[in-house]
Parts: structure tokens; C-alpha cells; sequence
């Protein structure tokens, strides 16, 4: 289907052969208008709008109607899309009780897959995947709730009461409120948080078919409820070598502070190339780019913004991850395999300057996914070539044998 795509099927109807493509590194499984990457030129765009204009220029909301309906809202269709979310930030009171069941220091991951999951049975209305009514009413919903689930999930870790949304907010000052504020004193979010918070989830709501939106594709593609397939998704994100990055990213930073900081770099890129260490550079490398994740780049200028804002210019995790890319990007292992830093690299510093616990940096890029999931499920949903999704496998085992009895095993 073009100079460097193959379509397949024919073949595989005419012969019965098919491809064998572990990790999918050369097998297309879908047709998008969603999301464009070139990973050779670090180029990213949403439905033709680069992410450095839609960063600068536009909020997240903005940005989820893009994904979600493929144009840019006028100021009417902002304003209605925005009442329409923020009219749908509560959750069922009986999501406390399923939260109270987790223990207090559970992974939000393990708790946000679990909520997520839940809402499927809340929500009878939406659960029919098939019914584009039903899908337009879960994601707003998905949207609207996942804020408020994962500030649940943090007050619930930390035994402070859970604080309700507030709908005249901003969807990220909002947010921030119901992580931050205490029933004891008013909470006024801080405007260059809020709008870096904003663009950290601009930055993560779509990445073509990475493993959760692939992950939450063919969960769907069996014709199960929208929830259920967002809670895939959020499963497949924990992985450090996926949405995991972020935490894994800054936990490697903490580290090597702990151990001396700038002047132990050099020990540790070279643990990171002999390949019996198992250790990696944490928030480096991607499937797709091979150059610079624009994403990164953006990340970084919001690094300046918001330790400038805090008066943590001297940030030492800062200037220790600004160190590392520096001599990363010198070496010649690094160089070889055009591996850059992805947008996980200086994520959790942004977010850690904000006061977000670590351990939720994962669930905050879930939130912000939702929309790019949703987004998938629908286009999908809406192709005519859509199919459950079915990778056939190489079998390797054994040939056909007869049980023998237990006495004679
Ligand atoms: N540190 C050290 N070496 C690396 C790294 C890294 N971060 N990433 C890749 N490499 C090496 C591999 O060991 C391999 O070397 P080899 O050719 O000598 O065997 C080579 O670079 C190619 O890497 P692959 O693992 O084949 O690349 P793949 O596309 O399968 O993996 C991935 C991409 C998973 C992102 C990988 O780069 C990685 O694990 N990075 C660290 C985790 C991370 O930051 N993940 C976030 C990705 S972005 C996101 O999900 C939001």
C-alpha cells in the first residue's frame, strides 16, 4: 500500500502464509489519522497540528476535543465540550468503599487499574462499545473522572480526606486542588503550575499505537466495554519500559545523586552499556524516535518555568539530568543507537518541583492518555477493516503425545 508498506493479506488468503514480527517493530496493525510521528526528524503532531504549537497554544482540552473529533473547537464548541466534562468530575460515592478495600500502600497504578475497571459498573449507560452514544458518554466520563480517581488515590495513600471537585476550575486546576488543598484552608492553585500540569498532559495525550493504546485496541476489538478497555490500558502503562519511565526516570536520578551526583555519571553511563549490568538509562531510547522526543524538549523548557517560578533554579536533580543527556548524547554507545531522552526523562523532575509523589507520575500520564485511548478505540471502532484482534504465533513446543498414565510418568 505504498513504497514502504506491504499489505499482507492477500498473500496470507491466497497462501496461508503470514509474517512473524515479535515486538510488531515492522507490522502496521492499523490505518490512523490520529497521530503522526517522525521519529527520524523528532517531529510530532495531533491530527496535522504540531505538539509544539498545540503545547503553547492550546489547552489540554483543547487538545482532547482535537483527538477526539479531529478539529481544533471554535470558541463555542471549547465552551461546550468544557461544561460537558467538567459537569461529570464526581464519581459514585460507592467508589470509596471499592478504594477502602486496597491497602494504604498500594501502587496508585494497582489502584487506578482497579478503579478504572470499576467504573464499568457504575455506568450502565456507557458500557456498550459498539454504540457510538454509549462510547461519546464514557469517554466524557473516562475524561471528566480519571482526575478525580487518581487525586482519590493519593489522599487515600496519604489518609487526608478526599476533596471534591470543583467545576468552575480549570480541568488541571482542578486537579491540583483535589491533590493539594485540605478541607482546613482554601487552596488557590499557583498559574504557572497549573498551566505546566496542562502541558504535561498535552505532552501525553496521544502516541499512535504505543503498547497501552495498542494494548487497549485489542482489548477492545473483543467488543468489551470502553471501561474495561481503558483499564487495560492503564495495566499495559505501568511497565517501566512504557508510562513506568517516569518514575523509574527519576528514582535512577535519585540514586545516583545519593551516590555523588554529577561526579558519578561516568560510573554509571558505564554500567548502562555493559549489557550484564541489566541497568538502563531510565527515560532514554524509543521504538519510534531516533532523534530528540520533541515531547523532551518541551518538558525541558517547562523544567526552567516551573523551578524559576518555585525559586529552585539550582534544582541539583535538574542540573544532574542536563549533565547526563549532555554526556549521553557524546558517547559513542548512545550515539550508535540514536538514543535520545523521551518525554520521561524530564517529566518527573517538572512534577516532583510541583509535589507530585513519585509513585503517582504513572498514574498522571494514564490520566492524560485516556483521551488518546479513547480516541484509538473509536477510530477503530468506526473502520469498516475493523476485526478482533488476533496475532497468529510460530509454534515451537512439542509435537502431538499420548498422556501416559500418572503411576508411569
Ligand atoms: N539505555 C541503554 N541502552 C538502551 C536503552 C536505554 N535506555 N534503550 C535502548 N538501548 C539499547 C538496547 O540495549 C539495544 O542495544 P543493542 O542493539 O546493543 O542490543 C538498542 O539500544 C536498541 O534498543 P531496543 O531495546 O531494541 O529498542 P526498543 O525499541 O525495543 O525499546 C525502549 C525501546 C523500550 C523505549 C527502550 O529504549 C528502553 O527500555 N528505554 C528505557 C525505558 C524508557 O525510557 N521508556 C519510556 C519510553 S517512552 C514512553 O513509553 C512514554
Amino acid at each position: 500500500v505504498g513504497p514502504d508498506v506491504i499489505d499482507i493479506r492477500k498473500l496470507y488468503a491466497q497462501t496461508g502464509k503470514f509474517t512473524y514480527d515479535p515486538g510488531f517493530l515492522s507490522t502496521a496493525s492499523c490505518n490512523s489519522t490520529i497521530t503522526y510521528i517522525d521519529g527520524d526528524k523528532g517531529e510530532l503532531l495531533y491530527r496535522g497540528y504540531p505538539i509544539e504549537q498545540l503545547a503553547v497554544n492550546c489547552d489540554y482540552l483543547e487538545t482532547c476535543y482535537l483527538l477526539l473529533y479531529g478539529e481544533l473547537p471554535n470558541p463555542a464548541q471549547k465552551a461546550d465540550f468544557e461544561n460537558r466534562v467538567m459537569h461529570h468530575t464526581m464519581v459514585n460515592e460507592q467508589m470509596q468503599f471499592f478504594l477502602r478495600g486496597f491497602r494504604r500502600d498500594a501502587h496508585p497504578m494497582a489502584v487506578m487499574t482497579g478503579l478504572v475497571g470499576a467504573m464499568s459498573a457504575f455506568y450502565h449507560d456507557s458500557t456498550d462499545i459498539n454504540n457510538p452514544e454509549h462510547r461519546e458518554i464514557a469517554a466524557i466520563r473516562l475524561i471528566a473522572k480519571m482526575p478525580t480517581l487518581v487525586a482519590m488515590a493519593y489522599k487515600y495513600t496519604i489518609g487526608q480526606p478526599y476533596i471534591y471537585p470543583k467545576n468552575d476550575l480549570s480541568y488541571a486546576g482542578n486537579f491540583m486542588r483535589m491533590m493539594f488543598a485540605t478541607p482546613c484552608e482554601e487552596y488557590k492553585p499557583n498559574d504557572v503550575l497549573v498551566r505546566a500540569m496542562d502541558r504535561i498532559f498535552t505532552l501525553h495525550a496521544d502516541h499512535e499505537q504505543n503498547a497501552s493504546t495498542s494494548t487497549v485496541r485489542l482489548c477492545g476489538s473483543s467488543g468489551t466495554n470502553p471501561f474495561a478497555a481503558i483499564a487495560a490500558g492503564v495495566a499495559c502503562l505501568w511497565g517501566p519500559a512504557h508510562g513506568g519511565a517516569n518514575e523509574a526516570c527519576l528514582n535512577m536520578l535519585g540514586d545516583i545523586q545519593k551516590q555523588g551526583g554529577v561526579a558519578k555519571i561516568g560510573e554509571f553511563i558505564k554500567q548502562v552499556k555493559d549489557k550484564n549490568s541489566g541497568v538502563k538509562l531510565m527515560g532514554f531510547g524509543h521504538r519510534v524516535y531516533k532523534n530528540y522526543d520533541p515531547r523532551a524538549k518541551l518538558m525541558r523548557e517547562t523544567c526552567y518555568e516551573v523551578l524559576g517560578e518555585l525559586g529552585l533554579q539550582d534544582d541539583p536533580l535538574f542540573e544532574l539530568a542536563m549533565k547526563l543527556e549532555k554526556i549521553a548524547l557524546e558517547d559513542e554507545y548512545f550515539v550508535a543507537r540514536k538514543l535520545y531522552p523521551n518525554v520521561d526523562f524530564y517529566s518527573g523532575i517538572v512534577q516532583r518541583a510541583i509535589g507530585i509523589p513519585v509513585p503517582l507520575f504513572t498514574a498522571i500520564f494514564a490520566l492524560a492518555r485516556t483521551v488518546g485511548w479513547i480516541a484509538q478505540l473509536n477510530e477503530m471502532i468506526g473502520d469498516p477493516e475493523y476485526k478482533i484482534g488476533r496475532p497468529r504465533q510460530l509454534f515451537v513446543g512439542a509435537s502431538s503425545r499420548n498422556v501416559k498414565p500418572i503411576g508411569e510418568r
